[in-house]
């Protein structure tokens, strides 16, 4: 059994870009904490932060006891280290003593308390979980804004939130037909997946393509118009288009005319509105399913409002 920490910016969205990639139904959910019997391909993820494999459940009252009857010779490598999370109760020394005791045999058992290789975490929510930490998050999304790009676009999206969208299509091809700056591209061919895109920009298609080349990445990038879509895609990832210079009522129309045009060329569509439009509305008066529904919180005057579209119930 494996658990995972997952960010609490958007619980919600956190847990469903988890079970997406782990393709699962069957998981339990504790606090900030999901619990799958299966690992997972963490490094992909963005708002999981730490993987561990869990060693047992236990309540405050056995949890000296587990730990006594744990044998912990058979996860030991090299050197240890133990951390209390959001302990109240125990004094650290006592339950690490209780490790030592079980490892002090083995030949020149280490203690590291800043780079052990055997990482042992003793979170303590409505459970207590005893866990090995296999998995901690640094990929550098934070690096990668749009701010700091080659060329930046003004509505591009956050990286990790591109990232969590591609990870929802759990899809080894897609297509952004309203790539901008490349924001979805590049965070979808960071972890090797075939990427396509359109904009009716013809200078933001080579602001992207040069945004990928920073980024030693490429893929294949069209000046085309997305409401012209000619081909079939495994999934479509997309955040629809919402200058302020735009009239609301165009922008509405162009949604319900790709709305359309899309069901023909994918089955899976994750699509991401500005908050002040009539997505919802829009999207139930098209023949697509709503699957899922986010919203995302971005700052007073704008939220994100993310859908999962599918085609069946
Ligand atoms: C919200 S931006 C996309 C931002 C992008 N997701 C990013 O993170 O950089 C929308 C883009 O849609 C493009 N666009 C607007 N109408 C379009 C259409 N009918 N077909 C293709 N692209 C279009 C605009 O040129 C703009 O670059």
């Amino acid at each position: 059994m494996y658990l995972y920490k997952l960010s609490k910016q958007n619980l919600e969205l956190s847990k469903e870009e988890l079970l997406a990639v782990a393709k699962k139904k069957d998981y339990e959910h504790v606090e900030n904490y999901l619990l799958i019997d299966e690992l997972v391909d963490y490094e992909k993820l963005a708002y999981t932060k730490k993987t561990y494999k869990l060693l047992f459940t236990t309540s405050k009252k056995n949890l000296i006891k587990q730990l006594e009857l744990f044998n912990f010779n058979n996860i030991y490598k090299e050197s240890f280290r133990l951390k209390l999370v959001n302990n109240h109760v125990f004094e650290i020394l006592d339950l690490a003593d209780i490790i030592w005791a079980d490892i002090e045999h083995l030949e020149h058992p280490i203690v590291n308390l800043r780079n052990a290789r055997t990482k042992i975490d003793i979170i303590f929510s409505k459970k207590i979980f005893c866990c090995l930490l296999i998995h901690k998050q640094k990929e550098s999304f934070e690096r990668r804004k749009a701010h700091l790009r080659k060329y930046n676009h003004p509505t591009s999206l956050n990286p990790r939130l591109a990232r969590c969208l591609v990870n929802l299509s759990d899809a080894k091809e897609i297509l952004d037909p309203f790539c901008g700056a490349g924001g979805i591209l590049l965070e979808a061919l960071l972890i090797r997946i075939k990427t396509n895109g359109f904009d009716l920009d013809k200078i933001m298609i080579k602001k992207c393509r040069k945004n990928l080349k920073s980024f030693n990445l490429k893929c294949d990038l069209k000046q085309q118009n997305a409401l012209k879509i000619n081909k079939f895609y495994e999934a479509i990832v997309t955040d629809m288009p919402y200058g302020k210079n735009s009239k609301i009522s165009d922008i509405e129309k162009t949604y319900k005319d790709f709305l359309k045009k899309s069901y023909s060329f994918t089955n899976k569509l994750i699509i991401v509105f500005p908050n002040f439009t009539k997505n919802k509305k829009i999207i139930t008066n098209s023949k697509w399913k709503i699957k899922k529904h986010f919203s995302y919180y971005l700052h007073k005057s704008l939220s994100k409002e993310i859908f999962v579209l599918g085609k069946n119930n």
